[in-house]
């Protein structure tokens, strides 16, 4: 069985997001959605929060799993049996980072290999800290995020008055 990865922070996720994620799962026989779990401070949505947005976004695909994860992403993708980690390229801007990572991850794990998916032209320019930063100034996100995923973020927003 083809088990993949993708991995991300996804705070929140965006319609680019679902984009990877729906093509990927064409291409895995199984695909998991892993969401890092770092406790970075500065991430709006919990890891809760994060999943519970992707699970509502995905929800009518039966060969996606969605969890979050610690650690090293090659470690977990070891616990998984996964030997493949999609990503995302928006632009040539993602790729020396992108580049970086997939290197680093293939001399820590040599069977781990990534597979990168261009984002489709429409969500080019779409990122999470672009809706969020939309989203606090009451800007209209209605083009990036699901309407779920855009009342969390009124919600924050909100509840913090950013
Ligand atoms: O959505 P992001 O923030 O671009 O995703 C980055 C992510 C989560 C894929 C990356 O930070 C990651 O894999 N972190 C886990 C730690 C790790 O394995 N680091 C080594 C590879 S550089």
């Amino acid at each position: 069985m083809k088990i993949c990865i993708y991995p991300g922070s996804f705070d929140p996720i965006t319609y680019g997001h679902i984009d990877i994620i729906e093509r990927a799962s064409k291409i895995a026989d199984k695909l998991i959605v892993a969401v890092l779990n770092n406790f970075d401070k500065s991430s709006l949505f919990t890891v809760e929060e994060r999943l519970e947005m992707i699970r509502e976004s995905i929800k009518k695909y039966d060969n996606i799993e969605v969890e979050s994860f610690e650690g090293l992403l090659v470690d977990y993708a070891k616990s998984k049996g996964a030997r493949i980690i999609i990503r995302g390229l928006r632009a040539v801007t993602d790729f020396e980072y992108e580049l970086q990572m997939a290197q680093t991850n293939r001399e820590l794990y040599s069977d781990i290999d990534t597979m990168f998916l261009l984002t489709n032209l429409k969500y080019s320019y779409l990122s999470s800290s672009v809706v969020k930063q939309v989203a606090s100034y009451e800007g209209d996100i209605s083009k990036f995020v699901t309407p779920y995923v855009a009342e969390k973020l009124k919600g924050k927003f909100n509840r913090y008055n950013v």
